[in-house]
């Protein structure tokens, strides 16, 4: 008897760990307020990529003064903002009638779209090391690395 009902109990635990393991998998959206929802938090992720991205495109240009500090910091913040990406973008929206420019094509390369994340967030980190090395002859190259990582991913998949 006893036998029987640990076979049982087993059983059901086995069950709801399967179920949980299946919506852990289960990325849908339920309804278009929480679809307007995603698509808020991850422009709003990408609003602070701009910000920080700013001073550093200004500064490669020459348009503001060198500064290893303000470089370190703000590839600091964007490599910490690239590791967000993937949560933020796990939510396929492509069903719902939301305003984006993300292109359905990112949920079913889902794979390829995160790898091009981790080029945003190690080009980040390697401009760090530059800042930290007060390397001014390399500065302008490693923005530029990292400004590419943008496009990469933009031209694959964001509308223009
Ligand atoms: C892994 C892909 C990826 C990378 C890397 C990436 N972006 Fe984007 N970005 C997108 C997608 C997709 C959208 C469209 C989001 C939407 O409209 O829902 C977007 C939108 C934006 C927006 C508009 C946000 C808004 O409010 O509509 C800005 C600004 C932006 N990206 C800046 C950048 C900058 C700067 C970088 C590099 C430092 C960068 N992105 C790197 C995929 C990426």
């Amino acid at each position: 008897m006893i036998k029987v009902l640990s076979s049982i109990v087993i059983i059901v635990l086995l069950t709801a760990v399967s179920a949980q393991k299946l919506s852990a998998h289960n990325h849908g959206v339920k309804s278009e307020k929480q679809a307007e929802n995603v698509v808020k938090f991850r422009k709003s992720l990408l609003q602070l990529v701009r910000s920080n991205m700013g001073p550093l495109g200004a500064m490669a240009k020459g348009n503001i003064p060198y500064d290893a500090g303000v470089m370190n910091v703000n590839a600091m913040r964007i490599e910490q903002l690239g590791l967000m990406m993937e949560d933020y973008f796990v939510k396929d929206t492509s069903s719902f009638d939301v305003s984006t420019k993300a292109k359905s094509e990112i949920w079913a390369n889902f794979e390829d779209f995160s790898s091009k994340a981790t080029d945003m967030v190690n080009a980040a980190t390697a401009l760090q090391e530059v800042a930290l090395e007060e390397d001014e002859g390399s500065y302008r190259s490693a923005i530029g690395k990292l400004g590419g990582t943008c496009k990469a991913c933009h031209d694959d998949y964001k509308e223009e």
